[in-house]
């Protein structure tokens, strides 16, 4: 018998492992389907909840509301619960007003991702922003195709936008029998057995299940929509590839589920595929050399920061994903960018259920660490090597503000609050020549949470004016000498960021393109490592 070195109780618990996100884009049904997946899990009695919340969320994005429902955005943000004997965190990606880099940045901490399509309007712009972020890392996708209770487009050309458009291979495992009032159900393409469609079930019946797509029960009960189904059978047997495990894993293939998210239906295979096929946590590259989830040290990064709920106390929560080893509370770290040591207590461990409380954690769980201020996005902690986890990037802005002050005697306090927002990645923070601050975002509401925040935290009333820019670009030199001569023809256009690093600011798709030809050897990168220095 061989005996790996890890402890094997660890091994036990990391295997359970299912830590994934879900990507969408507004309304396709992301906050149903989550509340339906904790619904399955045991972790809500009811419909509604995570709707309510979601509702009131959104009635409003002034600050003082975003501020009292900060509560609840915390204990929403992991939910975890336990589903065949599988533990699964699932990590909120916040979308609508809320979208923002965090919603970027959760997709560094998961293993996988539930992509919802709604199957009327096919692939939209914020999934291809998520799924592109999800490439970074070959995260393996599962798919959902949303709302087939609605009068909804052919699922082959879905299937044939989404390989387009998203550049992944589908594999169908459940294929639509009809759609909008005639949906019928869905064929199991692996197991050949038809799963009939009955709203509002959660628990299937024996009965909801006709095996075999000859079975003539099919062509009694649905005469017109069985026809149709054998011949999309036959047509997919020839145009889409089988379910390959490995591609799935590798990132190139996605496993293509139907349903409609409301009506409970096709949300059971979700989770089966999460728990049969979605990979339990990862080794991750830890700088120095590879972390294997089971190993004993404990280790992990912060991959969002969330500002505090009281502006009195400058206390926020850091949401940590666990790499290796196990959590214990009282446990004393390293905080290897600051080589200091860290005690651990009282971090927040997420369960849906909130009856249930929990107080340990292996790779894939996420805990919440109260701090001031002393942790980053991307700071490791581990129990004394100085590791340094990769792969949780800043991402290139897509819109800017440029920071005027009212009181222009202020300018130190709004050059440090912008300093401290930007090194805590509330926003990114850019500055140009002559000493403008320029602000970039990837959701509006950024914007207007950090000039509340100036105000309260800073004391500092703050306008955010139009900013002609259209993208920022992180950008790497060959040599000193390419550095000085870009420097001085662009001087207008470079900026640094909160590390010094050199950016560039593109006005538009047309200026960053030809600046790129001229300079062909300088580097300009949509995406920085945190942490990181560029040379
Ligand atoms: P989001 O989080 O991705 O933004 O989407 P959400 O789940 O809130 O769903 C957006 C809308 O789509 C909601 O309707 C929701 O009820 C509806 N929806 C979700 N899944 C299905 C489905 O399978 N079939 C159909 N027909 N509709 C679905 P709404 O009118 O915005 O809200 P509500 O009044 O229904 O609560």
């Amino acid at each position: 018998m061989t005996s790996t070195p890890y402890p094997p109780e660890l091994l036990r618990d990391v295997a359970k492992r299912r830590t994934f996100g879900i990507i969408s884009h507004p309304d396709a049904g992301k906050t149903t389907l989550t509340e339906k997946l904790l619904l399955y899990g045991g972790a809500i009695q009811m419909a509604g909840t995570v709707k309510a919340r979601k509702s009131s969320r959104h009635a409003t994005s002034d600050w003082m509301e975003v501020e009292k429902q900060r509560g609840i955005s915390v204990t929403s943000s992991v939910m975890q619960f336990d589903y065949q004997g599988h533990t699964i965190n699932l990590l909120d990606t916040p979308g609508h007003q809320d979208f923002s880099e965090d919603t970027y940045r959760v997709l560094t901490a998961v293993d996988a991702a539930v992509m919802v399509i709604d199957a009327a309007k096919g692939v939209e712009a914020q999934t291809i922003k998520l799924l592109e972020v999800c490439r970074l890392r070959n995260t393996p996708i599962i798919t959902f195709v949303n709302k087939l209770d609605r009068e909804v487009r052919d699922p082959f050309e879905l299937l044939s936008e989404i390989e387009d458009v998203l550049k992944i291979e589908c594999a169908p495992i459940t294929w639509p029998v009809g759609s909008g009032k005639a949906f019928r159900g869905v064929y199991h393409l692996m197991e050949d057995r038809v799963l009939r469609f009955a709203a509002g079930e959660e628990k299937r019946t024996e009965a909801e299940v006709i095996s075999g797509i000859a079975n003539a029960q099919l062509d009694e009960l649905f005469p017109m929509e069985v026809r149709q189904l054998r011949d999309d059978v036959d047509l997919i047997a020839g145009a889409s590839a089988p379910f390959s495990l490995g591609d799935f894993l590798a990132g190139k293939q996605s496993p293509v589920f139907f349903g409609s998210g409301i009506n409970n239906f096709g949300v059971q295979e979700i989770l089966q595929a999460l728990i049969d096929w979605a990979p339990p946590p990862q080794p991750r590259d830890g700088g120095l050399r590879m972390v294997q989830p089971a190993e004993a040290g404990f280790s992990g990064f912060v991959f969002k920061i969330q500002a505090n709920m009281d502006p009195k106390h400058r206390d926020r929560i850091a949401f940590f994903r666990i790499c290796s080893g196990r959590y214990i509370s009282g446990m004393k770290l390293r905080h290897v960018r600051m080589g200091r040591e860290m005690k651990l207590a009282n971090a927040l461990t997420f369960m849906a259920n909130e009856r249930v409380l929990k107080e340990d954690g292996v790779a894939g769980d996420i805990i919440g660490i109260h701090n001031h201020g002393q942790l980053q996005i991307g700071d490791t902690l581990t129990e004394g090597e100085a590791l340094g986890f990769k792969g949780i990037p800043y991402f290139s802005p897509e819109l800017f503000r440029a920071a005027r002050l009212r009181d222009p005697l202020k300018t130190k306090q709004l050059q440090k609050g912008l300093q401290e927002l930007g090194e805590e990645g509330a926003i990114q923070v850019f500055e140009q020549e002559g000493g403008n601050m320029l602000l970039g975002a990837v959701g509006q509401l950024q914007f207007e949470v950090v000039a509340q925040r100036l105000k309260d935290e800073y004391k500092v009333d703050a306008i955010f004016e139009a900013a002609e820019i259209y993208t920022a670009r992180w950008l790497t030199f060959p040599d000193e000498v390419t550095r000085r001569n870009f420097e001085r023809e662009q001087f207008m256009r470079v900026g640094k960021d909160v590390d010094g690093n050199p950016v560039y600011l593109a006005s538009t798709r047309y200026n960053l393109d030809v600046t790129r030809e001229k300079w062909p050897k300088v580097g300009f990168h949509a995406t920085r490592e945190h942490g990181q220095v560029l040379g």
